[in-house]
């Protein structure tokens, strides 16, 4: 009997400590590729992402505002890693739409940075990206707004937000898409420091409770109750 206990334990000890080297493995291959990847996803970020995909172990993520997908990439390579479930990632990869988000006059530094972005090019690199790291059974791609997207989504485990940066654009992806967001699930509230997300933070506080900030309180990690 005492054989058998210290056989059970060191198979234990062995096999969590080859899931912790294969954990260390994915991270570390995540934070390699990520300079190479177009957009705004810190280390931090990406490890934070890796983490709750490991612990929720979810079928349908969401990410609004695919951009370069660099945010994206730590959540499919997770699922990639896990073999389930899929990120959806939705951004209209449009000017005209995008330039909407942007007051021309109160929001002029924003509107003329965005306005020189060549979106069909990101697209592109969006797309190779998926394809050279072997995402493409763990991603969907939709090329429209949030608004357009959501009718195409009923369940989400985990919801990044992330598209347009008014304060309509927020709120209307949080009255969009939290109710399709499962009770338990996860939203990450991206660029919370911008006076525009305000009422979306008021919004989510009213049926979510707040469970960490990253990126020096820019992105909220909300649960919903
Ligand atoms: C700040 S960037 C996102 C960066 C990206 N999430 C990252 O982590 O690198 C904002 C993106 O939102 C997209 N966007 C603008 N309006 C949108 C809308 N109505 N629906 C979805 N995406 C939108 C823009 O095209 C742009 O790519």
């Amino acid at each position: 009997m005492k054989k058998a206990i210290t056989y059970f334990l060191l198979f234990t000890a062995l096999s969590s400590f080859s899931t912790d080297s294969a954990d260390k493995q994915l991270k570390q291959t995540v934070c390699n590729a990520l300079p190479l990847i177009s957009g705004w996803c810190s280390q931090e970020k990406a490890l934070n992402f890796v983490d709750l995909v490991l612990e929720v172990k979810p079928q349908v993520c969401v990410d609004i505002g695919t951009f370069g997908g660099s945010s994206l990439f730590p959540v499919a390579s997770t699922l990639k890693f896990l073999k389930q479930g899929f990120v959806i990632g939705i951004d209209p990869w449009d000017k005209t739409e995008n330039l909407r988000n942007f007051d021309p006059v109160s929001d002029q530094i924003n509107a003329i940075w965005w306005s020189t972005i060549n979106f069909d090019s990101i697209y592109n690199s969006y797309n190779a990206m998926i394809s050279n790291y072997g995402l493409t059974d763990y991603c969907i791609t939709l090329k429209m707004t949030s608004e357009k997207a959501a009718a195409q989504i009923e369940h989400i485990d985990i919801l990044y937000i992330d598209g347009g940066h008014s304060e309509a654009a927020f709120t209307t992806d949080v009255l969009l898409f939290l109710p399709k967001v499962r009770r338990g699930g996860y939203i990450w509230l991206n660029d919370t420091l911008w006076e525009q997300a305000q009422y979306a933070i008021e919004l989510l506080l009213l049926q979510c409770e707040v469970i960490k900030l990253i990126d020096n309180g820019n992105c909220i990690l909300f649960r919903k109750i």
